[in-house]
C-alpha cells in the first residue's frame, strides 16, 4: 500500500454529530532498534518489537460537531483527571501531520481523556502507547463515517497514523511481535506502518517475560527527535542501518527455530549498539547510569552460573528491560527480587509479558 491509500475518500460527514470512543493500547519494547529517520517519520532501518501487556495507555476521545466550522484544531486534554494544556502542542503537531488522511479532525471539538497503567515519572516513554491509542480512537470515527472499511485496513491505517505521532507507536497496535520498516526478507513489511511478524513463532517465545527495572525515573535526557537526528552525519550511521537490517534477518530465523542462545546474543548486542550510537555521536550522550551497568554485570554473572536464558535490552535511557522465557519465571523472579531490585530507584520495577495488542473498550 502507498501513502495515497490512506487518504480518506468522501464520507457523509454530516451523519455524525457527536460520540466517544475508548481504546487501550500497549507499549512495546524494540528487539532490533529503530534509531535514525527521515521525513515524514520514515525509519532508516526496519525494527522489530515485543508488544507489551501490562504497560498501556487508555484513551477516550469525545467529539462533537463544532458550532461554527473553522480550520483550527479544537482539543482539550485531560491526563489522569487533570487538564493538561502542555500536552496540546504535541497533539496539535500530530493533528497537523494526519489532517491530510483524516480531514474530519477540523470539524469537531475534541476532549481527550487519557491515563497510563504505569507511573507518569517512571522513565517509561508513553508516546508509543499514547499515540497509538489516540490514532485508534480517530480511526474509530473514520469507521463510523465509512463503515465499509475492513478491519485489516483499519489496523494498518491506525498504525500509519500512530507512526506520524511517534515512530515506535506504529508497532503498538497489534501483538505479539511487530515489524515496522521495509525489509527484503519480511513479506509485506512497510516503512509506512507496522505488520504482525508473518511467520509462526517457536513456543520458546510464548508469553515471553519482560521485567522493567526502573533505574532512573526522571525525564528523558535526550528527546526522541534530538536522538534520531544524531544519526544524521553520524560516522557509523550506514554500518548501523545495515547491521540492524541483517539482525532482522537473523532474528526472523531465531524466532522460528526457538534458538534462545542466539536470541540473547542478538538482543543484548542491539541494546548496546543503540547506546554506542549515542556515545559516538556529536553531541554525545551516556544514558546508562552506574546502576544500569551493575544490573548488566549481575545478569551476565547469573547467566554464567545458571545457564539461564535471561538477557537485557535498553531503550534510550537508563532503565533495564530484563527478558526471559516463561518457563524460567519462578527462578528469575527470585533472582531479580534478591539481586537486582536494589539497583532500582525506590526499588521500583514493573512485571510485564508479551501481549496481544490494542483493544477497544
Ligand atoms: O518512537 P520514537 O521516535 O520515540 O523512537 C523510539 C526509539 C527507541 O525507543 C530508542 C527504539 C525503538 O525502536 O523503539
Amino acid at each position: 500500500m502507498t501513502e495515497k491509500d490512506f487518504i480518506l475518500k468522501k464520507t457523509n460527514l454530516s451523519s455524525l454529530n457527536k460520540g466517544s470512543f475508548t481504546w487501550k493500547s500497549p507499549s512495546n519494547i524494540a528487539l532490533v532498534k529503530y534509531w535514525g529517520k527521515s521525513e515524514p517519520q520514515i525509519p532508516k532501518n526496519a525494527s522489530i518489537s515485543f508488544t507489551l501487556n501490562n504497560c498501556h495507555t487508555t484513551t477516550s476521545l469525545e467529539f462533537s460537531k463544532k458550532e461554527k466550522p473553522n480550520k483550527d484544531y479544537s482539543i482539550q486534554v485531560i491526563f489522569e483527571g487533570e487538564i493538561k494544556d502542555n500536552f496540546k502542542p504535541k497533539i496539535k503537531k500530530f493533528f497537523k501531520r494526519i489532517e491530510k488522511y483524516i480531514p474530519f479532525i477540523t470539524e469537531y471539538d475534541f476532549v481527550i481523556k487519557t491515563k497510563n497503567s504505569f507511573p507518569h515519572s517512571s522513565g517509561i516513554a508513553s508516546s508509543a502507547s499514547g499515540m497509538s491509542a489516540l490514532a485508534l480512537c480517530l480511526i474509530s470515527i473514520e469507521k463510523e463515517l465509512n463503515p465499509e472499511i475492513t478491519q485489516e485496513y483499519l489496523l494498518k491505517k491506525a498504525s500509519f497514523l500512530a507512526r506520524l505521532g511517534s515512530g515506535s507507536a506504529a508497532r503498538s497496535i497489534e501483538g505479539e511481535i511487530v515489524v515496522w520498516g521495509e525489509h527484503k526478507n519480511i513479506n509485506n513489511s512497510s516503512d509506512l506502518y507496522g505488520i504482525k511478524f508473518p511467520k509462526k513463532i517457536h513456543k520458546n517465545f510464548n508469553n515471553y517475560q519482560d521485567t522493567i527495572l526502573l533505574v532512573d525515573k526522571g525525564e528523558k535526557q535526550v528527546s526522541s527527535t534530538i536522538g534520531h537526528n544524531l544519526m544524521n552525519n553520524h560516522p557509523f550511521a550506514q554500518q548501523r542501518f545495515d547491521q540492524a537490517n541483517d539482525n532482522i534477518s537473523k532474528l526472523k530465523e531465531i524466532l522460528q527455530i526457538g534458538d534462545l542462545k542466539a536470541f540473547v546474543n542478538l538482543i543484548e548486542s542491539e541494546a548496546l549498539t543503540l547506546h554506542a550510537m549515542m556515545m559516538t555521536s556529536n553531541p554525545y550522550f551516556v544514558l546508562m547510569k552506574p546502576n544500569t551497568l551493575k544490573i548488566i554485570e549481575k545478569i551476565w554473572e547469573y547467566r554464567k552460573n545458571t545457564k539461564s536464558n535471561i538477557c537485557f535490552t535498553l531503550d534510550a535511557g537508563a532503565n533495564v528491560h530484563v527478558l526471559f522465557p516463561e518457563k524460567e519465571k519462578e527462578k528469575v523472579n527470585l533472582f531479580i527480587l534478591n539481586e537486582l531490585i536494589q539497583y532500582c530507584q525506590n526499588n521500583h520495577y514493573i512485571c510485564d509479558t508479551v501481549g496481544a495488542g490494542a483493544s477497544q473498550k
